[in-house]
């Protein structure tokens, strides 16, 4: 009866303890939470977990084909596929490393002695070569030596002048047609991106140059293929272009044919990437900045924490009433 009449008292009545009981509790108070039920105890939360999981791997495989921890079959052998280039170790490939500039110089030679005869580097501009390879006056001087169209004048005519810094590397044929009938039918590609553009990157490039070999036994090549592993499928519309001593290099280094390669590949690397030491450079202060704002914020966290952390709250029960409850 009472309890309905003031159901207040009643619940506070209810809930009185001992206070030694209630002492007990109070210490940790601040610091225990009370014990909450393991996730794993709880069949609703494993089940709903094992359902996400394999409804993920589910519609991975559904979107990407099988996840790439399984074995997978392919229909490609392996020499379809390319032999895997060495990893060389380039000068650039550090994390702080810049490329060789004097391997870059160099690799342009060859690449204006050689490849420019095929292969177009329709990206690059003379302006470009400014300041990471040579100077501006030779860059200026080497531009001159090319005619370039231009116009029309007032006469509404085009015209032939010398090149400027401004204008793009000629290429060395003027559409796609003329190129394949030049070299068999095969289109040797723009240079520009090849290095991004080729699984190994650098590697593949050096790789590809260096690694013409005869075809194993049982190998049927196509009329007017070259046999080289690292090219998809072995045949190659290229033959081997790089030979010792094909260039003479000013800076007297020796044009073997793994220098060339390299230094040709260090050049085409340069082309696909000119913000490469410019990249790393700004990666490394990004990285000096944030660790020290990191290391600033840990400090100023603690600073603030540290009331917080260090107070100690204590519990001071109710002594128990004289007359004993109510
Ligand atoms: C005589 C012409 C010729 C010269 C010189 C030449 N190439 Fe090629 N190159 C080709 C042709 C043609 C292809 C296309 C091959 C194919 O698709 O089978 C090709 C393809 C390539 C490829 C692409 C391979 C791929 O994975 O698709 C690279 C890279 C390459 N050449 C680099 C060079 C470099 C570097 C030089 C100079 C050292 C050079 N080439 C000199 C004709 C030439």
């Amino acid at each position: 009866m009472l309890s309905q009449a003031f159901p207040r008292l009643a619940a506070r009545a209810s809930a009185r303890v001992s206070p030694l009981q209630n002492l007990g509790k109070a210490r940790f108070s601040s610091t225990h939470a009370a014990p909450s039920q393991s996730i794993f105890a709880s069949r609703t939360a494993v089940a709903g977990s094992t359902a996400i999981a394999a409804g993920s791997i589910a519609w991975y495989s559904h979107l990407y084909g099988v996840p790439s921890l399984l074995p997978e079959a392919s229909a490609n052998s392996a020499a379809e596929n390319g032999m895997h280039p060495t990893s060389y170790p380039f000068e650039h490939y550090g994390p702080f490393e810049t490329f060789n500039h004097q391997a870059i110089r160099r690799g342009y030679q060859v690449y204006r002695e050689v490849c420019a005869s095929c292969h177009s580097l329709n990206r690059i501009a003379w302006r470009n070569l400014v300041g990471v390879s040579h100077t501006v006056d030779e860059v200026k001087a080497m531009a001159e030596e090319v005619e370039y169209e231009d116009g029309p004048n007032d006469e509404g005519e085009m015209f032939q002048r010398p090149g400027k810094l401004a204008d793009y590397f000629p290429a060395p044929y003027p559409n796609e047609e003329a190129a394949r009938a030049g070299n068999g039918g095969g289109l040797p590609p723009d240079l520009s991106l090849i290095v991004k553009a080729r699984h190994g990157a650098a590697d593949y490039i050096y790789s590809l140059l260096t690694g013409y070999c005869d075809p194993p036994a049982g190998v049927k090549l196509a009329e007017g293929m070259n046999y080289n592993p690292y090219f998809p499928g072995g045949g190659i519309a290229m033959a081997r272009v790089l030979y010792d001593g094909l260039v003479e290099y000013d800076d007297g280094t020796p044009a073997t044919t793994s220098q060339m390669a390299k230094d040709v590949t260090t050049f085409l690397n340069w082309a696909a990437e000119p913000e490469h030491d410019q990249r790393k450079k700004m990666g490394l202060q990004a990285l000096m900045i944030l660790t020290s704002l990191f290391a600033i914020s840990v400090y100023v966290k603690r600073f603030k924490w540290s009331y917080i952390k260090t107070r100690k709250i204590v519990y001071d029960p109710p002594k128990p009433a004289r007359h004993g409850p109510l």
